[in-house]
């Protein structure tokens, strides 16, 4: 029985990375900013729970797969967002390290949170809501790749951390999706936690961004919620550009691979070697 809807001749392949981080964590890494800095340092904070989140959901519908194709799918699929946590949480480890935050201040609401979500909700909308937040990671990771704005200013090592990871993201963006519709998944469950598992990460990332900018006596400065607002909005606004992509998510026939955008991942392949 065919499950998966990835193109034929797709491949998910795990890379192998290591990165070099200590000194440009220790300083505003992004173009001297410290709100776009702490905008992306909060976003590695989320990873390790999201993964873990993830990785769980899928796991638990391993017995509705019948088709040996997403069966290798989630294998690769498990191997790339387990990789992802171990970086991620080295690096944040290593940034409150060099930094000085607080990781129990931090991790504290996103553990209760997990928690509660790991008890109160029913596996198929954890699954809902990893399809979901893996279709938000696609669009944010192909506007990342699409665009070389994003990290124009920013220190290269930290710019790769995100590239590679956005790379892995772009090749297994429809594998929750499609084990979320080989377990019978409703589209009302799948419209309906989009928006909260949206919510539920919008606040959470905000969250930490002030506690690290109240950290560096940066929360009340207008100047740098002004450029943070622009660079999140306006230019190169990267939520603003998210906006329609995202919301395909609540079309009824939707399916990640109608943006075939698999020429990223080659595009960044090639850069990759010619370095
Ligand atoms: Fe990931
Ligand atoms: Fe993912």
């Amino acid at each position: 029985m065919q499950q998966s809807r990835s193109p034929k001749d797709h491949t998910i392949s795990p890379r192998r990375s290591s990165f070099d981080l200590r000194a440009a964590l220790a300083r505003d890494w992004h173009g001297d900013s410290a709100f776009r800095t702490a905008w992306f340092n909060a976003l590695s904070m989320m990873v390790p729970y999201g993964e873990r989140f993830f990785i769980d959901s899928v796991n638990e519908f391993l017995d509705e797969i019948d088709d040996p194709r997403l069966t290798s799918e989630v294998h690769a699929f498990l191997v790339q967002e387990a990789n992802h946590l171990r970086q991620h949480r080295a690096v944040n480890k290593l940034l409150c390290d060099v930094r000085g935050y607080d990781m129990q201040a931090i991790e504290g609401p996103i553990l209760r949170r997990a928690e509660w979500t790991r008890r109160k909700v029913p596996a198929i909308r954890r699954l809902a809501g990893t399809a979901a937040n893996e279709h938000l990671t696609a669009v944010l990771v192909a506007d990342m790749l699409r665009h070389d704005d994003l990290f124009r200013d920013a220190d290269p090592g930290m710019a790769e951390l995100w590239y590679w990871h956005g790379v892995e993201e772009i090749e297994h963006k429809s594998v929750a999706f499609d084990v979320y519709q080989a377990a019978g998944g409703s589209l009302k469950d799948r419209r309906l936690v989009q928006i909260f598992g949206t919510i539920f990460f919008l606040s959470g990332t905000f969250r930490i961004l002030c506690l690290m900018l109240k950290h560096d006596g940066k929360l009340w400065s207008l100047h740098e919620w002004a450029s943070g607002f622009k660079f999140l909005f306006v230019k190169p606004g990267l939520l603003r550009r998210a906006f329609v992509p995202y919301f395909r998510f609540l079309r009824k026939d939707f399916h990640p691979w109608q943006d075939d955008d698999r020429y990223l991942i080659d595009e960044w392949e090639a850069k990759r070697q010619s370095v």
